[in-house]
């Protein structure tokens, strides 16, 4: 990039777990890779401005504001993000959107597919690149997984083994918060968990879903909610369902919070004709290939490391083997976004994945899956 390249302005609203993820990938993005535009930190929005502020000091924004209108009128902001809970997602990105700014938004998209719909069409009318960080598509190992199932060497896939699994809510002392309320998340594990499950199966195999049976399970209802006070719980902490996928291949997905010693085990296995992929996000940069070469007798799994020059995103980094982090995965998504940015051309062909279409997507199979766990029947997709 030269010094003369334009700047990319970003405002984000929200500074917590997100926030501090999406801050650093701000940060580093043109550190690393050689990006059209120079990515600039410029504001934080948040609900108290000396939160807001203490968070612009130390994740590198120039500024903060609780006054998100403000933002949305100065013309030299270029991208709104959004890293807020998820009932307030489609409110802050239509009115970036009526602003004619890009958007990058946290998942899942929205709390309805009717919402999401509305988000990903008012972003086509307004020609501006939006994404949803679903970041796990972007970790060097996924990548590669995806490269090696697009030229097939496991063959056409024919089963999807997807599982999400974390304990923080395994204990009933565990506090509420607006994670365990659907008024502010919609549902649980299903729409923070399976959420990302979704995504990347229809990221690294290319099916899209036909139809879905689930249950869940709230085993804990009703949690500290501090004071002495307890709140009730009305979102799941288990969410499991079976999918069948456009062309005949089926699926397994579960996702939970509540499954003791699992931190973040968030693993996906593709079968295919002769081959099998595994990756699982706790060793994230390792990749379990069975594929049928070599013979009956040399059979059997073998452990790709990812992060050697010719994976994706490794020679960015550091010389072979040095490995990356979760962090990294949001660096590489924010790259791949501003180099679909320098592609211009808006709505002509150049795309960025996953932006509110693929949200649509996965709000379609999260809806479907609730409406079965509530009906106890096989659902559709919607359209
Ligand atoms: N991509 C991922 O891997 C990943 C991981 C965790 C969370 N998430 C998603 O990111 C989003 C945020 O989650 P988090 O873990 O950062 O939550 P968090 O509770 O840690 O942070 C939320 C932030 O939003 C602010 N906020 C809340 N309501 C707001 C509003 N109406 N307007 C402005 N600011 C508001 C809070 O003050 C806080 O700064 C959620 O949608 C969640 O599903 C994604």
């Amino acid at each position: 990039m030269s010094a003369k390249s334009p700047v990319l302005n970003v405002a984000m609203v929200g500074h917590a777990f997100m926030g501090r993820a999406h801050g650093n990938a701000f940060r580093q993005a043109n550190h690393f890779f050689d990006l059209p535009l120079q990515v600039v930190p410029k504001v934080i929005v948040g609900r108290d401005l000396g939160r807001a502020a203490e968070a612009a000091g130390k994740l590198g924004f120039e500024h903060a504001t609780t006054d998100l209108d403000a933002v949305l009128a100065d013309p030299d902001i270029h991208l709104v993000d959004v890293a807020t809970p998820n009932d307030s997602h489609h409110d802050i990105a239509m009115a970036a959107l009526r602003a004619k700014k890009h958007v990058m938004c946290e998942k899942p998209l929205a709390m309805t597919l009717a919402q999401a719909k509305a988000m990903a069409s008012l972003a086509k009318k307004q020609k501006v690149r939006v994404a949803l960080w679903h970041n796990y598509r972007r970790a060097p190992a996924t990548a590669l997984a995806a490269r090696m199932i697009q030229r097939g060497d496991i063959g056409a896939v024919r089963q999807v083994r997807a599982v999400y699994l974390q304990d923080w809510l395994a204990d009933p002392k565990a506090g509420a918060s607006w994670r365990t309320s659907k008024k502010h998340c919609g549902s649980g594990a299903h729409g923070d968990l399976n959420a990302h499950l979704i995504d990347l199966t229809r990221a690294l195999t290319g099916l899209e879903f036909e139809s879905v049976c689930g249950m869940q399970q709230t085993f804990t209802k009703t949690r500290p909610a501090g004071r002495g006070k307890k709140a009730k719980v009305d979102v799941d902490d288990a969410f499991c369902f079976l999918a069948k996928f456009k062309g005949g291949a089926i699926g397994t997905y579960e996702a939970t919070r509540a499954a003791p010693g699992r931190k973040n085990y968030n693993c996906v296995e593709i079968s295919g004709e002769k081959g099998t992929i595994r990756w699982n996000l706790e060793r994230m940069n390792e990749l379990e290939v069975f594929t049928d070469a070599g013979g009956k007798d040399g059979q059997g799994f073998r452990t790709v490391m990812c992060m050697d020059t010719p994976h994706p995103y490794a020679a960015n980094w550091w010389p072979d083997g040095h490995i990356v982090g979760y962090e990294h995965t949001f660096v590489h998504h924010l790259a791949d976004f501003v180099l679909s940015l320098g592609k211009g051309a808006i709505g002509k062909g150049t795309r960025f994945a996953p932006d509110f279409d693929d949200g649509v997507a996965v709000q379609a199979v999260l809806e479907a899956a609730l409406r079965s766990a509530e009906r106890g029947t096989w659902e559709k997709i919607a359209k």
